[in-house]
């Protein structure tokens, strides 16, 4: 991501996808008991960048928290990678201007913290987490998983290529789900908005008219073939991301066996929706060409950027990297320009809700799950005695018994 407040100006699509998830937050909320329980009400928001979209989702649910528990310190924790702009973050919640927005203003006992710890660690203790909330941030893997051969994202990857890149996604998912399960506690909520590809094959960029990721694969590909870049340097660009079906998303938590069901996390709500790409809103609206190339194409640039420069070679200078990556842009740029009707960035999410069981159904879980390995281990003793006694046909009979139950 870029530094200082670069992404929270330029993503204000982000901004309404954050109001439709953190509608679920509040409705949520209004069903939790908050009263002082010896420990702060904690919300954390992972992925949250310089944490301006979340801002006011994070201002309403303080703001509740505070009227129904007067003096319960709350706890506001953002996290993101090593290498975010905390500092931009805590400039705008400490602004103490006539202008700021920050909820540390008017709210005694909130303290606000962050942790560079990936998504993919359990970021915080066990057992402390009220409300987690993630927008628009766990299509980023935790490596890459390979290379791709005629494309730069998994969207236009093909058979064994593609295969590497689901199995991948599908491990980090389960991982995610499985530390926001210790970090939670028992009653919490997780509420998430995932970039995701939906019933109808939509996807980010890909909603109608020029596919944007297969437009950022033309134009890098048409830098290695002026020789602009090298084969190596085309061969090694790809973005660590991939976009899960909701089936994707929601099969752990069918599997009354998956470790995240054992877990305790239960799935109360999942669907996808489209969020209007809003630069091309107004294009529609104002019919500016350029205003429309403008907006639009440093917002593309706010998160991709990375992973172009990411492909070039290190023996590059800095200077070169940023004529390479400015050149590429510029030409995106033209693209939009010329022909404006066939751009836009529709957000196309999956929302979920999650809870984590109370102790008691975790315990009522776990205490099934004995008895039915005790149950299986008699069955298999009588079985075996059957065997010895019987014969066979007494066996079948007792198996068809065994499977009925
Ligand atoms: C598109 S931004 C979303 C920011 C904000 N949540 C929003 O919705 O406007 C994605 C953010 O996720 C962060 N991110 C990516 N991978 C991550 C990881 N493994 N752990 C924590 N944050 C991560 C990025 O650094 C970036 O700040």
């Amino acid at each position: 991501m870029k530094r200082g407040g670069y992404y929270s100006q330029h993503t204000k699509g982000a901004l309404h996808v954050i109001n439709r998830a953190g509608a679920h937050v509040l409705d949520r909320l209004s069903q939790i008991e908050i009263e002082n329980r010896g420990r702060p009400f904690s919300i954390v928001d992972y992925g949250a960048a310089d944490g301006g979209t979340s801002l006011p989702l994070i201002s309403k649910i303080v703001k509740e928290v505070r009227d129904r528990a007067e003096n319960r310190n709350i706890t506001v924790t953002y996290t993101d990678l090593p290498h975010n702009d905390f500092s931009a973050l805590f400039r705008m919640l400490h602004d103490r201007s006539e202008e700021s927005e920050s909820y540390l203003v008017n709210n005694k006992n909130v303290y606000t913290l962050s942790a560079g710890t990936s998504f993919y660690y359990q970021v915080v203790p066990d057992n402390s987490v009220d409300i987690a909330f993630s927008a628009t941030a766990m299509h980023w893997l935790s490596g890459l998983p390979g290379t791709i051969s005629n494309h730069v994202h998994a969207v236009g990857a093909q058979g064994e290529e593609w295969r590497t890149f689901r199995n991948y996604a599908l491990r980090d998912w389960e991982s995610i789900l499985l530390h926001r399960a210790r970090e939670l506690v028992p009653g919490g909520i997780l509420v998430m908005a995932n970039f995701c590809i939906d019933e109808q094959g939509r996807y980010l960029g890909n909603t109608g008219g020029r596919n944007m990721f297969d437009t950022f694969h033309q134009l890098w590909s048409e830098l290695a073939e002026t020789g602009v870049i090298t084969e190596a340097e085309y061969m090694n660009t790809a973005f660590p991301q991939f976009y899960k079906t909701i089936d994707q998303f929601c099969s752990p938590f069918r599997d009354p066996e998956s470790a995240v069901h054992r877990a305790g996390l239960q799935l109360t709500t999942a669907y996808t929706g489209v969020t209007e790409c809003p630069y091309r809103s107004e294009f529609n609206r104002v019919g500016d060409e350029r205003a429309f190339a403008d907006a639009y194409v440093p917002t593309l640039r706010s998160w991709s950027e990375t992973v172009f420069r990411g492909g070039l070679s290190p023996s590059r200078s800095e200077q070169q990297r940023s004529e390479i990556v400015d050149r590429f842009y510029s030409s995106y740029h033209a693209l939009v320009q010329s022909q404006p009707e066939e751009h836009a960035m529709d957000y196309v999410h999956t929302y979920m809700v999650i809870r984590k069981s109370d102790w008691i159904w975790v315990f009522a879980d776990r205490l099934e799950a004995v008895y039915k390995f005790q149950f299986s281990v008699l069955a298999d003793v009588l079985r075996q005695e059957l065997l010895l006694h019987h014969g066979e046909a007494q066996q079948s009979e007792f198996q068809q018994a065994v499977r009925f139950w």
